[in-house]
Order: C-alpha cells, then structure tokens, then sequence
C-alpha cells in the first residue's frame, strides 16, 4: 500500500483572474501523478486554516474551473505583523491555531497561492513547522524573484480594454482623462495598460510626477491639433512635493484632502493648469474580475502543476516562479525578502520615452 499524501490548499490575500486555473492544474497533477492523495480545500484563505474550516476536494472538483474568475475556496486578508507574525482582530497570534489544524488533518503540505504579502506570511508558516509551496498570483506583478504573476495579463488586457474606450468619448469631447489603474505602490499595471492602450501620460508610484510637465505635455499636444489627452495614472502615483513629505505629513494631506483618490487630485490640477475640461475614470476592482485571459490560464495551471511536481520530491518551503520563460522555484526567504518595483530604468520606460510618452518627470 503507496504511502497517502495529505495537501491543503488556500487562497489568500486580494483575490485575481487564474486562482481556479492554478487550483485545478494542482489537484490534476496530483491525482494524475499519485495513487493515494488527499486534497483539502481551506475556505476563505488563513481563517479556514485557523478554524480548521474546509471542503475535502475530489477530483471532480477540479474540472470546468479553468475559465471561471475569483476563487472557488473564498479569500480574505490576514493581519500581517512584519516579519514577525499573523494576529487575528485583539492582536493575538493565529500561528498556533493553523499548525494544530495542519497536524490534526496529518498535512505534508500546503500549496498557498497568495500576493507580495502573502509570500510574506508564508514564510513565517514555513518557520512554524509546516511544509509550504506558495504560487505567485497577483495583478500586481509586484513579488520579488518571478518575472511575472498569475492575473496581471487578464488585468492588463482590462485596463488596456478600459483606456481603448475612453479614448472616443475623450477625443469627442476635447477632454483630458485621467484613469487610475490598481497596482498598490507598483506601477507594472499602469506601465503595461499604458503602453498597450496608447496613453500620452503614464505616472507611476516609482517615478514622481511634476504637475507642470504634465499640463505642458498636454498643451504642446493642443499646439499640434491633439484635442484630447489620456493619462493613465496609478493609484500609487505620487507627485514631485508629496513625496518629500514624511509619514506624519502625508498622512494629514490625506486626512484634510476633499479628494478621495489621485486622480481626482491630478484632474483638477490639469484643468486649472491647462484650461481644459478634465474627467477621471477608476476602474477599480472590474480590473480584478471575470475570467482569466488564455495567458493567465496557461501560467497559473503551470505553476499548479509545478507545485505538485515539488511536492512529489518533497521539496518544500519554495516559491514557483517563472524566469526568462522557465518555470523554476526559488526559497521562501527570497520570494519573501523584498517587492518587485518597477525599476525606473527598466527598458519598457525608455521605450516609452523614446516615442513620447510623458513620465511627468
Ligand atoms: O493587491 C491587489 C490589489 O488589487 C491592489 O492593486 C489594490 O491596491 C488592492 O489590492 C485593493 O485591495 P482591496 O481588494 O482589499 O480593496
């Protein structure tokens, strides 16, 4: 009788296209390559591995899911205390909670598929005592040690999707847009949605931003005939002044700000510096949702089914990664130890530079 492996699966953090593709291609490769295998799926990210909450998944469960958007466990936030622990609401650390359900179900391992702080997180599980896989996914694209994430080109091909329609109504109107993509403190999202969609303006939280370079960008356009202007802007964004304020500062701007995002900020300051009518479109969480695209699906069921290949050789406390188009697996320490910003010099911006594009800088 072949030994029984015991796998848990969570999904946790802000969810992303291709979560189901990855659950599917681990659960496949697994049945396919064990005769005895038993897969749990934890509900709603840690609080089904801290309440020992879960749906003991066949293998039918994981069939038919590759197209479909979200996550079939559920997901939710942890409170993540730097380096240090995850605490539930009073403070309280939850470690001890997820390795008496790891050692009650007889785990040998958990495949955790999880975003920059995620890989964080799982790091301190591993150190716990539990054996951990983790799997990049975020629209992000902001973890360290992987050339890409798992939902980033679904929510690249939306954002892109977004900007391609404002650009009628924009140039109709005569209009300056502004559209604040998601991204958190990278701009990867913007970079890409910006380039693809034929933004005149990108601003990114990795480059600060001149107002006035922007409205002269947008006048010498209007110099030339161009009517209308598109900026896509990150929500990390960040202006030349802002960013020399401290924390304690920053934190009353924001506080005393009648605007509730960047862009409403950077919109007004367009219109009172050009003289041109300004609107501002978020497309917020629609970047998040609905099916992933075919690249996503190949990528996420990729690293699904690398995940069960090292848990076949017991090679546990890594990250799947993919660099320079090979699938590969780096430590936890690695993938843990720092964010994946965009860097300024990074060739995508000096090709943009190089046909105009405007960085505000
Ligand atoms: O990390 C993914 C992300 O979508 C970021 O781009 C964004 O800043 C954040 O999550 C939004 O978080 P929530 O879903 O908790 O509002």
């Amino acid at each position: 009788m072949k030994r029984m492996t015991r796998v848990g699966l969570i999904t946790s953090g802000g969810d992303c296209q291709g979560l189901n593709a990855a659950i599917r291609g681990v659960g496949k490769a697994l049945f396919n390559k064990l005769d005895n295998v038993e897969i749990y799926g934890f509900y709603d990210g840690y609080r089904g591995l801290i309440e020992c909450d879960y749906k003991y998944m066949e293998s039918k469960d994981f069939s038919g899911i590759i197209t479909e958007g979200g996550t079939i466990l559920g997901t939710s936030r942890q409170n993540y205390v730097p380096g240090k622990d995850i605490v539930d609401d009073e403070g309280n650390s939850v470690i001890p909670k997820m390795l008496a359900t790891y050692n009650r179900l007889n785990l040998d391992c958990l495949v955790i598929m999880g975003g920059n702080g995620t890989q964080k997180s799982s790091k301190l599980i591993a150190d716990a005592g539990m054996n951990v896989i983790t799997l990049p996914k975020t629209i992000d694209n902001d973890i360290y040690g992987t050339d890409t994430t798992f939902g980033f080109q679904s929510a690249v091909d939306i954002a892109t999707n977004v900007i391609d329609y404002i650009h009628s109504t924009a140039s109709s109107h005569s209009r300056i847009f502004v559209i604040e993509l998601m991204g958190r403190d990278a701009g990867w999202l913007t970079l890409h949605a910006g380039i693809g969609s034929g933004a005149d303006v990108i601003l990114l939280p990795e480059i600060p931003y001149d107002i006035n370079k922007v409205a002269e960008l947008i006048e010498s356009r209007r110099k030339k005939g161009r009517s209308f202007s598109i900026v896509a802007c990150a929500e990390g964004a960040v202006s030349i002044d802002d960013i020399k304020l401290d924390e304690e500062a920053s934190r009353r701007k924001k506080e005393n700000s009648k605007h509730s995002a960047v862009c409403y900020e950077i919109a007004d300051e367009l219109e009172r510096l050009t003289g041109q009518e300004a609107r501002v479109t978020i497309p917020g969480h629609y970047q998040r949702g609905g099916p992933p695209c075919p690249a996503d699906r190949v990528l996420a069921t990729q690293f699904g089914a690398a995940a069960a290949e090292l848990i076949l050789k017991q090679q546990y406390g890594r990250m799947v990664a993919i660099k320079d188009g090979e699938i590969t697996s780096i430590t936890l320490e690695e993938a843990a130890s720092q964010t994946k910003f965009l860097p300024v010099d990074h060739p995508m911006i000096q090709m943009a530079r190089d046909i105009g594009i405007c960085f505000g800088d």
